[in-house]
């Protein structure tokens, strides 16, 4: 891989001014192309001349992308695998299951059993294809201190794959914040050159970012992050062909900050960037709902599924 450029890589930024860049906010090249030249100069208390001509330097040096052919997209398309859910009629729901390349994102009050679902996505990942696994390595960053290898021992046997080679296969990190969080992607991307990572398992997306921008001032800037988190999940997803899923609480009761008691936490951004919304609600008689909301390419409906001792089944 290239070394990626730094803001010192901006002719006539040396250290001072890349700290003062870094402290108003402006974290990488891209940040700072894209700025305007008044905000800019009014975060760093530079002069505006000066800020233009960061912010056109920025311009050379950040990686901006380019644009790529329909075919181009297309072949890389025709790489997209299938993640099963261990539920058919789940499975169905995802015309196959969860693909790859793009974020998967479950939401639903607490005990919805999104991270049942997840274990049971981290377990079946490491399946061979022909059993609707991927045979790979997974990633999960753990933000809720929930991920428990009791769970991935139970469904494994079930399936009657080695419990310990399986969670050898499973790598889990905690993240501390949402700062650590979007560092730990960072370090997924490490981890994914030396092995096939191809699930990759956030949850919650949310959970930190919530308790931590708490009122109205910080709504703006907690989307920014949470935006620029998404990007990074969504670059991961692309690069290794891998499925992302990520879990977002919503609220039982209305919540004075984030409004809509019904709608996902990071409202649109998360929604904009997530390729599948999946919401997931109680049954009857330990049944769960899982309800697609939004799909380019798939019609909405829903699939009901068992969360039991041995995972996720019809
Ligand atoms: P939050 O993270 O709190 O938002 O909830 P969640 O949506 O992640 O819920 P979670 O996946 O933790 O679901 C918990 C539910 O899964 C419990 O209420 C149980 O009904 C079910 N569950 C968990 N373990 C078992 C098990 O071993 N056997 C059975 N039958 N059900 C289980
Ligand atoms: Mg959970």
């Amino acid at each position: 891989m290239v070394a990626e450029k730094t803001l010192e890589d901006i002719p006539g930024v040396g250290p001072a001014i890349a700290e003062k860049l870094r402290e108003a906010g402006y974290n990488d090249l891209l940040a700072i192309a894209v700025a305007s030249p008044g905000d800019l100069a009014e975060r760093c208390e530079i002069g505006e001349k000066k800020a233009m001509d960061i912010i056109e330097g920025a311009k050379l040096c950040a990686d901006i992308g380019g644009f790529e052919t329909g075919s181009e997209i297309l072949e890389r398309r025709k790489e997209i695998v299938k993640l099963t859910t261990g539920s058919k009629a789940f499975d169905e729901l995802l015309a196959g299951g969860l693909e790859s390349q793009s974020i998967v994102e479950f939401f639903g009050e607490f005990g919805s059993s999104k991270t049942q679902v997840c274990f049971q996505l981290a377990v079946n990942a490491t399946m061979p294809e022909e059993r609707g696994g991927l045979d790979s390595d997974v990633i999960i960053i753990d933000s809720e201190n929930t991920f428990r290898p009791e769970r991935i021992v139970q469904m494994a046997t079930y399936l009657g794959l080695d419990p310990d080679a399986t969670l050898a296969r499973i790598h889990v990190a905690r993240a501390f914040n949402s700062q650590h969080q979007i560092l730990l992607v960072e370090k997924a991307m490490e981890l994914a050159q030396t092995m096939k990572v191809r699930l990759m398992i956030v949850d919650s997306l949310t959970s930190h970012f919530r308790a931590e921008y708490v009122g109205r001032g910080t709504l703006a800037e907690r989307q920014q992050v949470l935006n620029r988190h998404m990007h990074d999940l969504l670059n991961f997803a692309t690069l290794n062909n891998a499925v992302i899923a990520v879990t977002n609480q919503v609220a039982a009761k209305p919540d004075a900050f984030f409004g809509d008691p019904t709608r996902p936490i990071g409202g649109h951004i998360v929604g904009h960037t997530a390729t599948f919304r999946i919401y997931l609600r109680k049954g009857k008689a330990g049944k769960r709902v899982a309800r697609l909301i939004d799909s380019p390419n798939l019609p909405e409906g829903e699939a009901v599924f068992m969360v039991t001792e041995d995972g996720i089944k019809d």
